[in-house]
C-alpha cells in the first residue's frame, strides 16, 4: 500500500474501534460484533508493527496493554483530591442541610445527587483533547502516575473532539475506576484455576490492579469507569461553568462515561427520598455503590461554601448501612503474625455478603470474644461495613446449640509452635515470643518481599511456606542467600525453572529498593510505610539511627513514644543487628541516596505549609526545606515549629495560632534560606 492509504486506513480502522467503544462501554449499544471488533483491531496492530512510526498516543492500539511499566512516577493534583464527609441517617442530611442554608444566607439553591460507587477515584488530564496523563489519588495531594493503564479502560476517551464547548479542550475529569460484579466473579474464577489465592473485594482489587506492571493483566481485568468530575484547567474557561448538573451533562457530551442516575433535587426531601430508593435497588446494580453523594448544584455557590481540612462543605456522603448476615460460627482458629500477635479468627459456614463469599471474621482479641460471648458452634451477625475484613456482630443467643459449647480460652501455649503464650502488661494480646516460630517467620517474610517493601514478585505464600519446610528460610536474610542454592531449586517438584529465575531477579532488583523501603521491609513493630519514610529520611542512614536515643527519635514530628519505644527496642536487640549486617553485607541499602543536606540550618525542625505561596509550588518549597534538613508534615500540632502561610491560608493557620506555633510569611523564608 502507498504511504498514503496506508494512513487513511489506519485512521479508519482507529476511528471504527473507538467508536465501537465508546458504543459499547458508554452507551451499551454496540454496533459491531465482537469478530468485527477484534478483524479491525488485529489489522490496525499489524499495520503499526509494520509501520512503528505511525503509532500515536491516542491510538486504540494503546488499549491492549503490554507495556511494562516498573516505577510508578509520583504527580501532584492541580487542585487537591478531597474526600467526602460520610452521613448515615436522614437527621445527619437534614443537618447537613441547615448547615447549607445557613452559610447560603438565605439564597436559592439545589442539589445533584449520584451514586457513591465503590472503586478508587483517579484523575484524567487531558491537552488539547488528548489524554496526557492519568493518576490515582494517592493522599490527596499526590498520586501515582498510571497513564499506561488507564488507557486501558475501554469506556475512557483516548481523545475528545467536541470544541464547541470551550475554546480548548485542557480539561481534567475525575471519577471512580471499579469492577463490575460479574467481572470479579470472573477474575477470581481465573485466580482459582490458576492455583492462585482469591481476592477478598472488588474495590482493593481494583485499586491493585490499576498499580500493576504489566498493562496487558490490566487489560485483562475489564475495569470499568464512571466520571464525576470536570474542570477546565484554564480560569477563564472555568469561569464559563455554573452548574455541577450542566458539567456532567457536557462529560456526556464528551464522550465519558456518566453514570445516568444522576439527579437534580430542589429540596433535602427529596434527596431523602432518592436516597432510599437507591438503597432499595442497590443490590440489582451490575456494579458495587456504598452510598449516595449529595452536591451543592451551583459552582459558584460551591466556592462560597468552601472546604474545611480535607472535604467540602457543600457535599456530603449518604452511606448505606453496612450489610448483615446470618451464618454459623463452627471454629475458632488462631492466627499468628509477624510479630508473633495471636489472633482469634472466626471460621464460618461460607455465605455470601455484598459482593463476596465471606468464610473467615477476625474476632480481634480473648477479651472481645469474651464480651460478645462467642462460643463455637453459634449462629453469628457477620457484618460488612467499607471495610474488607467483616466482623462479627453479634451472637444469636436464642439459637445456641445444645449442649452449650465451653467458654473460649487462649491456649497457653502457640498453636504452630508449641512455645509459651504471654500477654504483657497492658495489652490486649496473647504473644508467641518464639522468633523462629514458623507462622513468624512465614509472615515476616511475606512482609519482607511484599510491594509496597523490597517488592520480590514470585515469592508467593506457597513458595516461601515450601522453602520454610525444606529448610531454605529460616529468617529474612536467607532470601539473599538462595541463589547459592540454585541448582536445587530448579528441580523442585512444582517450581519451574523460569519461576526461580524469575524470583532471582526479584532479589536481585530489591538490592536497589531505597533505604525508607528496607527500613519499612524489616519489620519493627508499629513501623508502617509512612513511619518508614519518616525515619528514612530524618536519621538518613542506619548508623544514626542504632545509636539514637528514644527520647531523640521520639521528637521526630509525628513519632509518637509508642513508636519511639518500638523502634529504639529493636534496634536495642543484638539479633536484630545481626540481622541488620547480613543485610548489608547482601548489598541493601541502607542510606538515603541523593542530595545531602546543603546545610543544617533546618535539622529537627518541622514546617507545615498553608496557603498559596508566590514564588514557589509547593513542592519546592517543600524540596528547599528538606535540603536544609528539615522536615515538612502536612498537620499542624504541639511538635511543629514554622507554619509557613501563604495567601488565603485557612484551618491550619488558626490551629498554629492556637498552639503558639511559630507563623512565617514568604519573605521571612527567604530571608531564612539565605546561605
Ligand atoms: S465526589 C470533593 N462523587 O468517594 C468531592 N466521589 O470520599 C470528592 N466517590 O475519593 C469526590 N462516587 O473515590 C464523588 N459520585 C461520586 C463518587 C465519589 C464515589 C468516591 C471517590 C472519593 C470518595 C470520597
Amino acid at each position: 500500500m502507498a504511504e498514503k492509504a496506508i494512513l487513511k486506513r489506519i485512521k479508519e480502522l482507529r476511528e471504527k474501534l473507538l467508536d465501537a467503544d465508546y458504543k459499547y462501554y458508554v452507551l451499551a449499544q454496540p454496533d459491531i460484533t465482537d469478530l468485527e471488533y477484534d478483524m479491525y483491531m488485529n489489522e490496525l496492530l499489524e499495520l503499526e508493527k509494520q509501520y512503528p512510526e505511525l503509532v500515536t498516543t491516542d491510538s486504540p492500539s494503546q488499549r491492549v496493554g503490554g507495556q511494562i511499566t516498573n516505577e510508578f512516577p509520583s504527580v501532584v493534583h492541580e487542585v487537591p483530591m478531597l474526600s467526602l464527609s460520610n452521613s448515615y441517617d436522614e437527621n445527619d442530611l437534614l443537618e447537613f442541610d441547615k448547615r447549607i442554608k445557613n452559610l447560603l444566607k438565605g439564597e436559592k439553591y439545589r442539589y445533584v445527587c449520584e451514586l457513591k460507587f465503590d472503586g478508587a477515584a483517579v484523575s484524567l488530564l487531558y491537552e488539547k483533547g488528548e489524554l496526557i496523563q492519568g493518576a490515582t489519588r494517592g493522599d490527596g495531594f499526590r498520586g501515582d502516575k498510571i497513564t499506561t493503564n488507564l488507557k486501558t479502560i475501554r469506556s475512557i476517551p483516548l481523545k475528545l473532539d467536541i470544541k464547541s464547548i470551550f475554546n480548548t479542550l485542557d480539561i481534567e475529569v475525575r471519577g471512580e475506576v471499579f469492577i463490575k460484579k460479574d467481572d470479579f466473579i470472573k477474575i477470581n474464577e481465573r485466580q482459582e484455576t490458576e492455583g492462585d489465592k482469591l481476592y477478598a473485594n472488588a474495590r482493593n482489587t481494583c485499586a491493585g490492579t490499576l498499580k500493576l506492571k504489566d498493562s496487558s493483566i490490566v487489560a485483562s481485568r475489564n475495569l470499568n469507569m464512571f466520571c464525576y468530575n470536570l474542570r477546565h484547567r484554564n480560569p477563564d474557561e472555568q469561569k464559563k461553568l455554573k452548574s455541577h448538573f450542566e458539567n456532567l451533562n457536557i462529560l456526556k457530551k464528551l464522550k465519558f462515561p456518566v453514570n445516568d442516575k444522576f439527579t437534580l433535587k430542589t429540596s433535602i426531601e427529596d434527596v431523602i427520598k432518592f436516597c432510599g430508593e437507591v438503597d432499595e435497588y442497590r443490590e440489582s446494580l451490575p456494579y458495587e455503590i456504598d452510598g449516595v453523594v449529595v452536591k451543592v448544584d451551583s459552582l459558584e455557590q460551591q466556592e462560597k461554601i468552601g472546604s474545611i481540612a480535607k472535604s467540602p462543605r457543600w457535599a456530603i456522603a449518604y452511606k448505606f448501612r453496612a450489610k448483615q448476615a446470618e451464618t454459623r460460627l463452627y471454629k475458632i482458629t488462631l492466627q499468628v503474625g509477624r510479630v508473633g500477635t495471636i489472633t482469634p479468627v472466626a471460621e464460618l459456614d461460607p455465605i455470601f455478603l455484598a459482593g463476596s463469599t465471606i468464610s473467615r471474621a477476625t474476632l480481634h482479641n480473648a477479651d472481645e470474644i469474651k464480651r460478645k460471648d462467642i462460643r463455637e458452634g453459634d449462629y453469628v451477625i457477620i457484618e460488612k461495613g467499607g471495610d474488607v475484613i467483616p466482623k462479627v456482630v453479634e451472637v444469636l443467643k436464642n439459637r445456641r446449640p445444645k449442649p452449650v459449647h465451653p467458654e473460649f480460652k487462649m491456649p497457653d501455649s502457640c498453636p504452630v509452635c508449641n512455645s509459651l503464650l504471654v500477654r504483657p502488661e497492658g495489652e490486649a494480646n496473647y504473644f508467641c515470643i518464639n522468633f523462629l516460630c514458623p507462622a513468624q517467620v512465614q509472615a515476616r517474610i511475606e512482609h519482607f518481599v511484599a510491594r509496597n517493601a523490597m517488592d520480590i514478585e514470585g515469592l508467593g505464600y506457597s513458595i516461601i511456606e515450601r522453602f520454610i519446610k525444606d529448610g531454605y528460610l529460616k529468617d529474612i536474610t536467607d532470601i539473599y542467600g538462595l541463589p547459592k542454592h540454585e541448582k536445587e531449586l530448579k528441580v523442585l517438584e512444582r517450581f519451574g525453572e523460569k519461576s526461580i529465575d524469575n524470583i532471582f531477579k526479584g532479589i536481585e532488583r530489591s538490592k536497589e529498593r531505597p533505604f525508607e523501603k528496607v527500613l519499612f521491609a524489616i519489620g519493627i513493630r508499629h513501623v508502617g510505610d509512612r513511619t518508614a519514610r519518616i525515619l528514612a529520611r530524618h536519621f538518613r542512614n542506619i548508623d544514626n539511627l542504632c545509636n539514637v536515643s528514644r527520647e531523640e527519635i521520639e521528637h521526630v514530628h509525628e513519632i509518637g513514644p509508642k513508636i519511639a519505644e518500638s523502634v529504639y527496642e529493636f534496634f536495642g536487640k543484638k539479633n536484630n543487628r545481626i540481622l541488620l549486617d547480613r543485610l548489608k553485607k547482601a548489598g541493601l541499602q541502607f542510606e538515603v541516596t541523593g542530595e545531602e543536606p546543603k546545610a543544617n540550618k533546618f535539622t529537627g525542625l518541622t514546617f507545615v505549609l498553608t496557603g498559596t505561596l508566590e514564588k514557589y509550588k509547593r513542592d519546592d518549597a517543600k524540596k528547599i526545606i528538606e535540603d536544609f534538613g528539615g522536615t515538612v508534615s502536612a498537620s499542624v500540632s504541639k511538635k511543629t515549629d514554622f507554619v509557613l502561610a501563604g495567601s488565603e491560608a485557612g484551618s491550619k493557620l488558626v490551629k498554629a495560632s492556637k498552639l503558639g506555633v511559630k507563623i512565617i510569611s514568604e519573605q521571612e523564608f527567604e530571608e531564612m534560606i539565605k546561605v
